[in-house]
């Protein structure tokens, strides 16, 4: 790995992971779980805007898109996009799933109602650059659905980056729920709500503190 570069180093180590990812993501597995609450974050009464970042194998994307939004996906890394693709088709769900990096998402300024942001921000050299770019996106009244977690905690989550790798992102460790809310006020957001708590058991079992939260553009 390139750690000299770390987002190639980054990218290269979730086109390896693309493949298996799905089958070892508890995330994924926890599909019903998610959706409810997710449908419950994003509280539309109709078809949606929705842009994911940091999209990977598709999960949260094709929720939403399974939710009747329209949606669109970025990642930076072309072996996750590949499978994003191939999920969308296997389950007949409509939704496009380009590379690009969060920092040059080539999606109009102001064009989403709703921007996902799943278990992204732990992996950034820049985490609030990222924030900025799902302000970008949104139209005004517009929300972020911002999920993270204190990986740091049990070491079945951690990433198996190099430590000169994991050195360079901020966030590293994970994210607590009253860090994430001081950094969306930061970026320009007004906290609504956090959903996390609609979950009947842990989507992370291992005693992770995790967040789900919304957050408005005004
Ligand atoms: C832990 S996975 C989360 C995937 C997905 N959001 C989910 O909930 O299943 C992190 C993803 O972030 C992507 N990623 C990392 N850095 C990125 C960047 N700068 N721009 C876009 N995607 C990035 C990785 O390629 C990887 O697919």
């Amino acid at each position: 790995m390139n750690h000299a570069d770390p987002q190639a180093a980054v990218t290269a180590y979730w086109s390896t992971r693309a493949p298996l990812f799905d089958g070892v993501a508890s995330h994924v597995a926890q599909g019903d779980l998610w959706r409810a609450v997710l449908e419950a974050a994003f509280e539309s009464d109709g078809p949606r805007d929705v842009v994911d970042l940091g999209s990977g194998t598709g999960a949260c994307a094709l929720i939403a898109a399974g939710l009747g939004h329209r949606v669109r996906g970025y990642d930076a890394s072309p072996g996750m996009v590949a499978a994003a693709r191939a999920a969308a088709n296997a389950a007949g769900i409509e939704a496009s799933f380009e590379i690009a990096l969060i920092a040059d998402i080539p999606a109009e300024d102001a064009g989403a109602d709703i921007v996902t942001l799943r278990n992204v921000l732990w992996t950034l050299e820049q985490p609030m650059q990222a924030l900025q770019t799902a302000h970008r996106l949104l139209r005004p009244g517009g929300r972020l659905v911002v999920s993270d977690g204190l990986w740091s905690v049990a070491p079945q989550y951690r990433s198996t980056y190099a430590p000169e790798l994991s050195a360079r992102l901020p966030l590293h460790d994970g994210i607590t729920e009253p860090q994430m809310r001081l950094m969306l006020a930061e970026a320009g957001f007004t906290p609504l709500r956090a959903w996390q708590q609609l979950f009947p058991v842990s989507p992370y079992p291992g005693d992770v503190p995790f967040f789900v939260l919304s957050a408005r553009k005004d």
